[in-house]
């Protein structure tokens, strides 16, 4: 928890982000590193030209990527580890880690491990049962390979089906971790229940499950949300003491929501885009959000309109203008009055459109492939 959320102020927890959020200051309260120009440099020798989600800094921290850029080029691979908690549909939020983690996939050759965390949307939520969030996992199972992950090279693991492998090395970490540290990472109350209590250890398994089976340590770097340090602040506490490497994160900030200010989240599905929206669904989100423009046409084409705070930019600067001259362009023309925001929604909307037509599309192909991802090894 950063700030207290009755004052209308930052809070970031895996389970909660509201607020205004200042990512400077998590890179300082969270106690992670920047990811500078001498950084992406470095990033660059491997990648060619640096993805755009590095380029525009939406990943923007890390911890250890030095390290981890160091093992591999002494010859060592290194895997990758990423997740999904599945309460409900994918939205495109979501996505954002995702594609990232698909590019490092495609350009380090790394094996990645995908947690699906039916068991921790149980235990949180108190609306939904096993079954159902079990079934949403499948479901958003779909989601991630429709990213196009190599199918070699993933393992999607369904927590609540993996109970050998993921339990055993679980209590061997639960067993280093007290109670008193998952209160102070977490905020949780006397009243919570023992279940997601221990929860922390069961996400902590994928980092060294790699290290695990092959019987000798190996890196792994996580690719998420900044929302998820909390628990790689417990689990690289834990590593050393089990023998493990701690495993290096990099870290994304929040694709926002329709509405003003706060992130994209399920919680408000009216300022939210699913993948499984139509495109009409989220042309009709899109035409009702919030936006950075003036009230009235005359005043936009006076005084021009605030890019800086307006989520329909936003997504073009995430995820649906990858071309950096043409982002710019749409940026000036918002600020200059050039462009009015019915103009910039449609055009958006269309974009957003094609992007899902095509994603659904690969999600269907994705039924037939699931079995193929699915990580089977239960001791
Ligand atoms: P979950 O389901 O809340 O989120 C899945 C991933 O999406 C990121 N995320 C976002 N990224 C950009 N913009 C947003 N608006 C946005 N909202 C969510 C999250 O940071 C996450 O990377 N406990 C986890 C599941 C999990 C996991 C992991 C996640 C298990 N192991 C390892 C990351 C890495 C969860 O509930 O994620």
């Amino acid at each position: 928890m950063v700030e207290d959320e009755e004052k209308g102020e930052m809070v970031v927890t895996p389970w909660e982000v509201s607020g205004e959020i200042d990512y400077e200051r998590l890179i300082e309260e969270f106690g992670t590193q920047p990811i500078d120009d001498q950084l992406l440099e470095r990033i660059k020798k491997h990648t060619g030209e640096l993805h755009p989600q590095l380029r525009r800094r939406i990943f923007f921290s890390h911890r250890d990527l030095d390290w981890i850029l160091d093992m591999y080029e002494g010859g060592r691979s290194f895997v990758l580890y990423t997740g999904r908690g599945p309460s409900g549909p994918v939205h495109i939020g979501h996505l954002i880690p995702w594609i990232f983690t698909k590019h490092l996939q495609d350009v380090f050759g790394s094996k990645l491990y995908f947690q699906m965390t039916d068991d921790e949307k149980f235990l949180v939520k108190p609306e939904l049962t096993l079954e159902k969030t079990n079934s949403l996992a499948y479901d958003n199972a779909l989601d991630v390979i429709a990213v196009g992950f190599n199918p070699k090279k993933t393992k999607i693991i369904m927590d609540s089906e993996s109970g050998g492998i993921l339990y055993k090395l679980a209590i061997r970490i639960a067993k280093r971790i007290t109670f008193s540290t998952i209160k102070a990472a977490f905020g949780l109350e006397e009243s919570s229940n023992i279940g997601i209590i221990f929860f922390p250890a069961i996400q902590a398994v994928p980092c060294f499950i790699e290290s695990h089976l092959e019987g000798e340590n190996v890196p792994c770097l996580i690719p998420a949300a900044i929302d998820q340090d909390p628990y790689w602040r417990v689990t690289r506490d834990v590593a050393p003491k089990l023998g493990y490497y701690k495993p290096a994160q990099i870290h994304c900030k929040f694709l926002p929501g329709l509405g003003k200010g706060g992130k994209m989240s399920a919680s408000m599905p009216e300022t939210c885009i699913f993948t499984t929206d139509t495109p009409e669904e989220a042309k009709k989100k899109l035409w009702n959000a919030f936006t950075g423009g003036r009230p009235t046409a005359k005043e936009q084409r006076l005084h021009g309109g605030n890019p800086t705070i307006c989520p329909i930019y936003h997504y073009y600067y995430y995820l649906f203008e990858p071309d950096d001259k043409r982002l710019e362009e749409i940026r000036w023309e918002c600020r200059t009055g050039k462009t009015l925001c019915g103009e910039c929604k449609l055009r958006l909307a269309e974009r957003v459109g094609r992007f899902l037509t095509e994603h659904q599309k690969k999600r269907e192909e994705a039924r037939d492939k699931i079995e193929e991802y699915i990580f089977k090894i239960k001791d």
